[in-house]
């Protein structure tokens, strides 16, 4: 498994379009793919998935079928990921589809970084959940590539999201704002990995 996360803190600067687009382009190439929406917008699972199947998979109550059902027993305290349902879309393409309830889960990782620091185990197991989602993932569906998006922000569900991944792409719009970001951004993926 290769994973490749797309982030910016800057938004709107084609994150979630590329991470589409390539998961189509590669799949049609041959490489069996899984795309993460690990972002709490949602925009990704929107693209790929018309609005009655997000009905079904968004319900009142619990959701299974998506990244907040698999963490739903971290979130609650009774227990460890859920194996995810990977959402078909084509025979070498699947989706690990988000959820806008997702944002619920961001406040527990943050409290739990510190706590790797002092080598808690329990804290490891949160902050390593999306890995541990996207090593099941890629297993149900044989893929050799996983693509994540993930929202415009330094928190730590991205930080989560994007120490899972071997390697970071950094969509840019070549403007003042994008420029500046880049100079919180990289030394904030550093030391995120550093740590
Ligand atoms: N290469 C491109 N050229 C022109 N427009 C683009 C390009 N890529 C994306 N867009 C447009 O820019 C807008 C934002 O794209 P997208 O949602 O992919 O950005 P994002 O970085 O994921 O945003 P967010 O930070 O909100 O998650 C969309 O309207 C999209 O159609
Ligand atoms: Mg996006």
């Amino acid at each position: 498994m290769k994973t490749i996360a797309f982030f910016n803190n800057k938004g709107g600067v084609g994150k979630t379009s590329l991470v589409y687009h390539l998961s189509w382009m590669f799949a049609e190439m041959g490489v069996n793919v899984v795309a993460a929406d690990f972002d709490p917008q949602a925009n990704l699972s929107a693209m790929f998935l018309p609005e009655d199947r997000l009905e079904q998979l968004w319900p009142d109550g619990e959701h299974p079928g998506t990244v907040l059902g698999c963490v739903a027993p971290i979130i609650r305290g009774v227990g460890d990921v859920k194996e995810p349902h990977v959402e078909p879309i084509t025979d070498r393409l699947g989706l690990v589809v988000g959820d806008l309830g997702l944002s619920s889960f961001e406040d527990m990782l943050s409290a739990a970084w510190p706590y790797c620091m002092d080598r808690k185990e329990n804290a490891f197991r949160h902050t390593s959940a999306f890995y541990r989602i996207l090593l099941n993932a890629s297993a149900q569906n044989d893929a050799e590539l996983v693509l994540i998006d993930v929202g415009p922000n330094l928190g730590a569900i991205n930080r989560a999201a994007i120490i899972s991944a071997d390697a970071v792409v950094v969509p840019l719009a070549p403007d003042l704002f994008s420029l500046q970001g880049l100079r919180n951004l990289g030394p904030s993926l550093r030391d995120w990995r550093g740590q």
